[in-house]
Order: C-alpha cells, then structure tokens, then sequence
C-alpha cells in the first residue's frame, strides 16, 4: 500500500475563474512532525500554500502553453500550480525531497483527470539534466541556506528562451534573494500582486507577489 494511503486526509475544493479543481491535503499537518530540530523534517509539503493558490490563479489567466512545452514544478508539496499547467496542455513533471508528497501530488493530478511525471530530487544535489521550457516555484525560495541551490537549478535546467515563475508571500527574504540572483542573470522580469481569499485560514486574505522572469537567450 502507498505510504500517503495512511494519511489522514481532508478535500479541498480550489476555484479558478470558472473551474473547480479538487485536491486532498494531510488533515492534520502537525501530527506529521517527526522532528522539530531538524528543517528537512518539517511536513510544510502536506498543505496547500497561499502561494500556490495565487501562482495557479495567475498561470490560469495568463499564462499560455503549447501542448509540446515542458514543466517542472520545484518543490511542489501537493503540485497546484504545476497541475494547472496540466490542465491548460503543458506536459508536467512535479518534483519535491518528499516521498509523500510526490505520492499525494501524482494522487491530486489523477484525481482530477491529469497525469504528471513525478521527480523526487533534493535542490542541494540536483542531479536530473533535463531543460524545461517553464520552472516553477511556489514558496520555495524562504530559506538562505537553500535559495543559491535554486538559484542554480533555475539556470542549468531551464531551456534557452524558457521562463520561471515564482510566488512568495511577500517574503522579504525571497525579494532579496531574487533580487541578487536577477542583477547577476540575463533574465527580462515583469512582477504582478495576485489577491488570495481563503476560507478557515490563519488570515482570511493574502496578498502574492507573482515574478516571471524570462531568459533572454
Ligand atoms: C513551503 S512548502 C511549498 C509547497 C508548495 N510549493 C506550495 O506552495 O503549496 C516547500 C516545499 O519544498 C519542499 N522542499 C523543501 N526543501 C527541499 C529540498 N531541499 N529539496 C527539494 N524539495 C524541498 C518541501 O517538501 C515542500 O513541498
């Protein structure tokens, strides 16, 4: 039996503009902690993020992709941006550290009709070569230790031409780091505000920041 069969789990239906995805998420995160010393060990995969929501309602109106065009979601806890991207043709690979929630995320896709690929990689050692023409990356960038990791998957594994899309919750530490990694990159960058309402919340409303950041070679 799947590991994450023995979850707990609630269903949380997620409106985009006229469509309903629905994805199952751990109940209870915090019965998951194992060990609170140590950040690998923090079940933060297990829920959904307003980053995510924010991220999937801007890829919804307003990102295109061909059928052909490959993505691959960093981090992807329970997959939703990357799962839209599904739903609007592009070909997905999902990836996290995190055997459950690969295994929950490919359960989220199916169940809403989708197949993704499935990648567990660490971000410390990186080993899968492949270009994607889009990266994306949902609140992953929180963590100084981590981002220059990041900052080097999103030059080796993005395709000439490609983009990245990240959102944050207007986390001072993702601005700093992005804006380090963009004066040393030859991206072109447009940022965005994307407005998250969420019910049984810690906060009833959140304000994303939404940065696209296109290679310019
Ligand atoms: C804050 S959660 C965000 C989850 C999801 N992107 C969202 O916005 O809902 C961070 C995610 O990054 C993953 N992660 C943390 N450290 C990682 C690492 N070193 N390598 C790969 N994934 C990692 C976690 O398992 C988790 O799914």
């Amino acid at each position: 039996m799947p590991e994450s069969k023995k979850i707990p789990k609630k269903e949380l239906p997620c409106y985009l503009q006229g469509r309903k995805l629905t994805f199952f998420v751990a109940e209870d995160v915090e019965s998951l902690i194992t060990d609170v010393n140590d950040p690998d060990k923090v079940p933060c995969w297990a829920d959904i993020w307003p980053a995510a929501y924010g991220l999937a309602n801007f890829i919804w109106k307003s990102v295109t992709f061909n059928p052909a065009k490959k993505v691959l979601e960093l981090g992807a806890g329970m997959g939703l941006p990357g799962i839209v991207c599904a739903l609007k043709g592009a070909s997905v690979t999902l990836s996290d550290f995190n055997p459950l929630a690969l295994e929950m995320a490919g359960e989220n896709a199916r169940h809403n009709g989708l197949e993704v690929e499935l990648l567990r990689e660490d971000w410390r050692t990186f080993s899968c070569r492949e270009q994607f023409d889009c990266l994306i990356a949902s609140d992953i960038l929180y963590d100084p230790r981590l981002n220059p990791f990041l900052g080097r998957i999103f030059y080796e594994n993005l395709r000439p031409g490609g983009k990245i899309l990240v959102s944050h919750s207007c986390r001072t530490v993702t601005y700093d780091f992005l804006k380090e990694w963009h004066d040393k990159s030859l991206f072109g960058r447009e940022d965005y505000m994307e407005e998250v309402e969420l019910s049984g919340t810690l906060l009833p409303r959140y304000e994303i920041a939404i940065h696209v950041f296109k290679a310019l070679r």
